[in-house]
C-alpha cells in the first residue's frame, strides 16, 4: 500500500468524506464557481446524481493507500472538438506534495489515450495556482497559451494558463 495511488469508480458511500475534503477554501479558490465554498452535503450529492446523467463527464476517486483522497476527472468534448478533453482534479489538503496528483494525472491521460482514444487533452490553471502548474509540467503537458484577464474569482481578474498534452501515437 505505501504510497500507492489508484484511480477507481466514485462510491456514493465517499460521499461524506468527498464533502468533508471538498468544503476547503483554498480548493475552491482553484476552480470553477460550480464548485462553492462552503461545499455541502447538498453540493456534493448534487454532482454525484449528476454524473449518473452526463455521459460527457467521467470521474474517478483518487484512492490513496486504500482511501478516498480526491476526484480526478476528464470533461468529453463534442463535434470537431471529440477528440480532446479537460482535465480537472482536486485533492484533499491532508494529502498535499506528496506526488500523489503527479500520479493521478498520469494514470488519467494514460486512459483517455489507450483506452478512449483521444488525441488532445488540456487544462486551465489560474494564474495564481503554481502547484497545478507545477503538476502538469511534471505530466508532460505544455504551456500552449495566457488567456489574460479571463478568470474573474472572487471579485478579482486574474490570467488563465493553457496547457495541453498530445497523444504521441
Ligand atoms: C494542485 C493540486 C492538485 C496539487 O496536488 P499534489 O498532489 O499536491 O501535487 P504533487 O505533489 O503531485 O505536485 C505538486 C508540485 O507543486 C509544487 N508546489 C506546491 N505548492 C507550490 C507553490 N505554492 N509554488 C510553486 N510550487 C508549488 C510542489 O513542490 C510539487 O512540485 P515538485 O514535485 O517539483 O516539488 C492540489 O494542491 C489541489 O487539489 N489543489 C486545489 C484544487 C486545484 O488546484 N485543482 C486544479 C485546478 S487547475
Amino acid at each position: 500500500m505505501n504510497g500507492l495511488v489508484a484511480l477507481r469508480k466514485l462510491h456514493r458511500n465517499d460521499l461524506d468524506r468527498m464533502v468533508e475534503l471538498a468544503n476547503n477554501e483554498k480548493i475552491s479558490v482553484n476552480l470553477r464557481d460550480q464548485f462553492p465554498h462552503p461545499y455541502t452535503r447538498n453540493d456534493g450529492t448534487r454532482f454525484l446524481k449528476m454524473l449518473d446523467s452526463n455521459d460527457q463527464l467521467i470521474v474517478f476517486a483518487i484512492d490513496y493507500e486504500g482511501e478516498y483522497a480526491g476526484n480526478i476527472g476528464l470533461v468529453l468534448e463534442t463535434d470537431v472538438y471529440r477528440k480532446s478533453a479537460e482535465i480537472g482534479y482536486f485533492l484533499g489538503e491532508p494529502y498535499w506534495n506528496k506526488g500523489i496528483m503527479t500520479k493521478a494525472v498520469n494514470l488519467t491521460v494514460t486512459h483517455a489515450f489507450e483506452s478512449l482514444k483521444l488525441i488532445r487533452i488540456h487544462c486551465g490553471v489560474y494564474e495564481y495556482n503554481k502547484a497545478s502548474q507545477r503538476v502538469l509540467q511534471k505530466c508532460g503537458f505544455e504551456k500552449e497559451g495566457i488567456f489574460k484577464k479571463a478568470i474573474y474569482k472572487k471579485g478579482q481578474i486574474w490570467d488563465e494558463i493553457r496547457y495541453a498534452k498530445i497523444n504521441p501515437i
